[in-house]
């Protein structure tokens, strides 16, 4: 995507051929920021500080984790201890699991002096294969933007106002994004879209990330405070939802963002379609139940009590938000049940939120079926 008119990937190799640059979302919107990852250590706090966040991304972040610790030492010591560490960095992304496993797998049975160089390469692709992902979803979801514009057109409607929650734009992936991509092909095409940007709290990745995307791509767009939507629905203002995940159920259920959830819940009672933008990285093969068997992150409870903005003199600054001694609960994510999604939009195409769905899209994934 383009950033004041210059394009970026959200991480990429530095010349040196080793070391990695990330764009700093930790200082967005106020400040674009690169920041360098240089080793191990720095991958896995970029990670936990959400320096980098989303689930693509921080799956391509953990990739390049791996190989920043195997350029410092490639035994296979240092292979379990990169793995172990990335792993703790954050709970509720499968992609970050994932990438740590197959990473692992496809390393250990290396030579010494072969791992670093298969490592460096699998980043690689991994990135570009997302990048590829996330443009198939947009593609796939421009047709159900279109699909409903031509509805709204005939009801008189002027515009069509979709609503999403957190940040599922190319921020959150390695371009693209997987929610927004098909916002962008919809601009792009000529669809008069307007995005309903639910805030986020606490760490507010609506109304930072996702309207600052919106913005620097020229998309109207209105931020909201995240209990509005409901209210939005039921006066008519929302045509359509679309939002991204964290980790998705072989059975179609949903884990993304909290206060998605509640979302989707308003969108049932109204009667709007509730899509789930889901590259198949994002997808647990391995759960059916995601109430029970999803980890659901729980935060530091200064993300509650504290917000981030800028001062006057240009500094970003933490504030108190809170005056007593309250007990603060921080959880990161909620789950969304299948039957509350009107469908999964994949890099394969779309499909029903259900095993069936899945199977109809994925029956590699189930091969008892075959
Ligand atoms: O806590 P975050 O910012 O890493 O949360 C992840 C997300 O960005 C969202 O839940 C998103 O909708 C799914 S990732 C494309």
């Amino acid at each position: 995507m383009e950033v004041l008119g210059e394009h970026y990937r959200t991480i990429w190799l530095n010349d040196d051929n080793w070391s990695v640059t990330v764009i700093d979302q930790t200082r967005l919107p106020h400040h674009f920021q690169l920041t360098h990852l240089s080793s191990l250590a720095d991958a896995i706090d970029a990670i936990s500080n959400m320096v980098v966040r989303g689930a693509p991304l921080i799956g391509a972040t953990a990739a390049y984790g791996i190989c920043l610790g195997l350029h410092a030492d490639a035994s296979l010591e240092s292979l379990r201890n990169a793995a172990k560490g990335l792993k703790a960095a954050r709970p509720t992304a499968v992609n970050l699991q994932r990438v740590v496993d197959d990473m692992t797998s496809l390393l250990s049975p290396l030579p010494e002096y072969e791992r670093c160089k298969v490592a460096y390469s699998f980043a690689a692709e991994l990135c570009d294969a997302d990048v590829k992902t996330c443009y198939q979803i947009g593609t796939h979801g421009l047709a159900i933007i279109e699909d409903q514009w031509r509805k709204a057109k005939n009801e008189g409607l002027q515009r069509l106002n979709i609503l999403t929650h957190c940040n599922a734009g190319w921020l959150a992936t390695v371009d693209w994004g997987t929610a927004l991509a098909p916002v962008y092909m919809a601009h792009n095409s000529g669809v008069p879209i307007h995005i309903w940007v639910d805030e986020t709290r606490p760490r507010n990745q609506g109304s930072h990330l996702t309207a600052w995307e919106l913005a620097q791509q020229g998309i109207p767009h209105t931020i909201i405070v995240d209990n509005a939507g409901g209210h939005l629905m039921q006066l008519g203002e929302v045509d359509l939802c679309i939002v991204g995940t964290d980790r998705t159920t072989r059975s179609g259920d949903v884990c993304n963002k909290i206060g998605t959830y509640l979302k989707a819940l308003a969108a049932y009672d109204n009667d709007i379609p509730f899509y789930v933008a889901v590259p198949e990285s994002s997808i647990d093969w391995q759960i059916s139940d995601g109430l029970l068997e999803i980890p659901i992150e729980e935060r530091d409870g200064r993300e509650v009590s504290h917000i981030q903005g800028q001062a006057e003199n240009g500094e970003l600054q933490e504030i108190s938000i809170l005056g007593s001694e309250s007990n603060i609960s921080n959880y990161g994510f909620d789950v969304t049940p299948s039957h509350l999604v009107s469908g999964l939009i994949s890099e394969r195409g779309l499909c029903e939120a259900s095993s069936y769905g899945l199977r109809s899209l994925f029956p590699e994934r189930f091969p008892d079926y075959a």
